[in-house]
C-alpha cells in the first residue's frame, strides 16, 4: 500500500460486452452519440466505463456530467473533476505558461467551473480507481496514471512508465490483468509483460488524426476494439462558438486536429 487514501470502487463480475471511452470533455453531442450506440447494442450501464475528464474545453459541462454520472456505471475522476472540485484555477495538466494549451484553458476552464461550482461536492467523491473482472481478467480503470492522475502515458512511452503505474495499481488491489486509462486523448492498446494496457481514447476531442470522428472501445470475450465515433460535431463547435470557446478546441472539433501537438511525442506529432 502507498499509504494514500486513494478512493477505490469494486464493480465485480461483469458479463457481455464492455463499453470503454474517456474524456467526454463537455461534448454534450459526441455523449448521446455514444449513448444511442450503447441502447442499440444492448450495453447495460452496468458495463459502461467512463475513464473521467467529463468536463473539459466544449460547451455543455452540467448536462454532459449528469448523463455520464446517471448512464454509466463505473466512472473514475480526471484531473479535470479534481481541479474543479477543489477550487483550482487550471486543469492541472501542467501546460508551459503561454502554451497554446495554457492560453486556451484561461478561458475553458473559468466557463467549466462556473456551471459546475454546485457539484464541487458530487466531483469531490468521484474515485480514484475502479476494478471488475470481465471474462475472467480483472481490469483496473485508472485516469492518467494512479501516481498522477495527469500522467501522459503516449502509445510510444517506455515500458518503464507503464510498469511503475502497474506496481502502483497492484500494490492496492493485488494481481490484475489490464488496466484501462485516459486522460492522453489517444486510444491504444500495448502488452506490458504479462498486462494489457488499454487506453480507450476520448469521445469529446478527435485524436488528432485530421478527421472529426472521435473514438470509444468495446472489451468483448476476444480482447478490445476500438472504433470510430461518428457525430454531429459540427454542433458541437456551433455551441462552443455560441459560448464564446474559441481560442482553438472549437475549430478542432471541424478538422479532427488539435490546436496544438505541443503536449505530443515528438514522433506523433504530424508530419507534412
Ligand atoms: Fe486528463
Amino acid at each position: 500500500m502507498s499509504g494514500i487514501d486513494y478512493r477505490i470502487e469494486d464493480h465485480g463480475e461483469l458479463h457481455g460486452d464492455v463499453l470503454l471511452f474517456g474524456g467526454p470533455y463537455s461534448n454534450l453531442e459526441a455523449l448521446q452519440a455514444l449513448l444511442e450506440i450503447a441502447e442499440e447494442r444492448g450495453i447495460p450501464q452496468a458495463n459502461r466505463v467512463c475513464t473521467g475528464d467529463i468536463v473539459a474545453y466544449c460547451a455543455d459541462p452540467q448536462v454532459t456530467f449528469d448523463r455520464v454520472l446517471f448512464d454509466c456505471g463505473i466512472v473514475v475522476a480526471g484531473n479535470c473533476e479534481k481541479q474543479l472540485a477543489a477550487d483550482a484555477d487550471n486543469c492541472g495538466c501542467g501546460f508551459q505558461d503561454g502554451s497554446v494549451c495554457d492560453m486556451a484553458s484561461k478561458t475553458w476552464f473559468p466557463y467549466a467551473a462556473a456551471r459546475m461550482e454546485d457539484w464541487r461536492d458530487v466531483m469531490e467523491e468521484m474515485s480514484d480507481m475502479a476494478v471488475f473482472t470481465h471474462n475472467g481478467k480483472r481490469y483496473a480503470v485508472i485516469h492518467g496514471g494512479l501516481s498522477d492522475i495527469s500522467r501522459y502515458l503516449w502509445p510510444v512511452s517506455p515500458d518503464s512508465a507503464f510498469e511503475e503505474e502497474i506496481a502502483a495499481i497492484e500494490a492496492e488491489l493485488g494481481p490484475i490483468d489490464g488496466v484501462i486509462a485516459g486522460h492522453c486523448g489517444l486510444p491504444f492498446e500495448k502488452r506490458i509483460g504479462t498486462h494489457h494496457w488499454i487506453n480507450a481514447g476520448v469521445i469529446g476531442m478527435p485524436p488528432n488524426d485530421g478527421h472529426p470522428d472521435t473514438r470509444f472501445a468495446i472489451l468483448f470475450d476476444g480482447g478490445v476494439k476500438f472504433e470510430r465515433l461518428p457525430y454531429a460535431f459540427y454542433s458541437a463547435a456551433s455551441s462552443m462558438q455560441a459560448a464564446g470557446l474559441t481560442q482553438g478546441y472549437d475549430a478542432s472539433l471541424n478538422s479532427g486536429r488539435w490546436p496544438s501537438e505541443e503536449i505530443l511525442p515528438q514522433e506523433l506529432r504530424r508530419r507534412v
